[in-house]
């Protein structure tokens, strides 16, 4: 490590910067750092930061680290300008976060800070952030722009300035695609948000049998059983530590390697795990157990919009039927309720689009996104762990949920008051 901005003689060229208090309060993070970058890295305090940022030997950094601790939440404003110097000069910022809480987190990832590690650092964390800086910084190429669709999001959202839209996903029956919604709606909303720095997080709460862990190739880690047994005392890191990213997309928390009963979490639990994550991202997708459980109402009450996927069969609207019923009977907000035809029919197929409308006016509801049949190329994405932007970037389903994150874009760059 090297004192920065002093210019050292003789030295390896200086490839990233930690920004402190007091860098020996992260001794840990030193010690990392010296394996990563060798003596190719400096350290610089808070205070002189801005001066430093302005000066031309900043611009040849790959990464400045900003280290704050719960210690310095009082000065979280002038930190949020450092990270905000720091990405207008183009650089990279990882935030490393000591006890910080979710929003002196969320007002330095708002900045345009590109990442955050919890400290002390788990392990490989600062390696991989480095590998991700080392990539280029656009989104996978998308393909040419087509005229929006009618909103499919339709009546107006509540919107606040704050925080995060939340997102869920629920399947209707089994199998109708409601994780692999879930999924790609997660990516295409990252891709999205990147033009605003907006963040993307995806909750599997199937806890018994989701799937985003496999259609993303992510382990399951131990410290989602940790964090879902211990919900009432989650501090921000815990929950960063649970969380995984995939790719330099969007963050995910996954379902725990075993199974463990729905019940093992109550509504209480799942308001403070909602609201934590709202904290920190600009959109909170989430996968819903198919089965309705007792903090089903909780989640609904949390969402800005709900989706509801169902196929063109008697199965999906059998349960449509019951779920609206349910609704009603309990009070519940049915109006954020948007239904998704998965497998949907084709321009075509007319006996088919004839069926769905007739599905629509039984139920008396207005189906408001289809999403086609891609047969094979959706499997096999779920099964190499890929989305379809990696995968089947012109695959019609893939094109739907873009324009689907499109408009829910609108919603979240400035971000959403939940209904509850
Ligand atoms: N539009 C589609 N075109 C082709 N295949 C699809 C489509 N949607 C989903 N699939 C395939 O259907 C299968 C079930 O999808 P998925 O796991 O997303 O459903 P689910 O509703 O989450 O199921 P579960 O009830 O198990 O949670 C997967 O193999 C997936 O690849
Ligand atoms: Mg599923």
């Amino acid at each position: 490590m090297t004192s920065m901005p002093a210019p050292i003689p003789d030295q390896a060229p200086i490839r990233a910067c930690t920004v402190s208090r007091d860098i020996q309060n992260f001794d840990l993070l030193i010690k990392d750092m010296e394996a990563e970058l060798g003596d190719g890295w400096g350290d610089i305090a808070f205070a002189d930061a801005p001066d430093f940022l302005d000066r031309p030997e900043a611009r040849d950094l790959e990464f400045i680290a900003v280290a704050v601790g719960d210690a310095d939440e009082a000065n979280i404003a002038e930190i949020g300008e450092i990270v905000g110097a720091a990405t207008r000069h183009d650089l990279r910022v990882l935030v490393i976060a000591e006890r910080l809480s979710p929003i002196a987190l969320h007002q330095l990832m708002r900045k345009g800070a590109d990442d955050f590690v919890p400290y002390p650092l788990p392990e490989g964390a600062l390696h991989e952030a480095i590998e991700r800086f080392g990539r280029p910084r656009t989104a996978p190429p998308l393909p040419p722009a087509r005229p929006a669709p009618a909103d499919p999001t339709r009546p107006g959202l509540p919107r606040s300035g704050r925080d995060g839209l939340v997102l869920p996903v629920q399947g209707l029956a089994g199998g109708v695609g409601a994780s692999t919604f879930a999924v790609n709606l997660a990516m295409e909303l990252s891709i999205e948000a990147r033009k605003s720095a907006g963040r993307v997080c995806l909750l599997d709460l199937d806890l018994q049998f989701g799937s985003a862990a496999t259609y993303l190739d992510l382990p399951r880690k131990d410290a989602v059983f940790d964090l879902l047994s211990g919900i009432a005392a989650m501090d921000g890191d815990g929950f960063l530590q649970a969380l995984q990213r995939y790719r330099n997309a969007f963050h995910v928390l996954t379902a725990p390697a075993d199974i463990l009963p729905l019940g093992i979490v109550g509504p209480d639990e799942i308001n403070t795990l909602i609201d934590m994550a709202r904290s920190q991202f600009e959109f909170v997708v989430i996968d819903m157990p198919k089965t309705l459980v007792n903090w089903t109402e909780a989640v609904l009450n949390k969402s800005h919009l709900y989706f509801a996927l169902l196929e063109l069969d008697m199965r999906s609207a059998e349960n449509a039927r019951r779920v609206i019923r349910v609704l009603k009977s309990e009070g519940l907000p049915r109006e954020r309720l948007r239904f998704a035809l998965n497998r949907a029919p084709g321009f075509t197929d007319l006996s088919g689009r004839g069926r769905m409308r007739r599905l629509a006016d039984s139920l008396d509801i207005d189906i408001g996104l289809r999403l086609p049949d891609c047969g094979k190329a959706v499997t096999k994405a779920g099964d190499h762990g890929q989305t379809l932007a990696e995968t089947a970037a012109r695959a019609p389903l893939r094109k739907e949920i873009r324009m689907l994150a499109r408009s829910l874009q609108d919603f979240g760059t400035a971000s959403v008051a939940a209904p509850q």
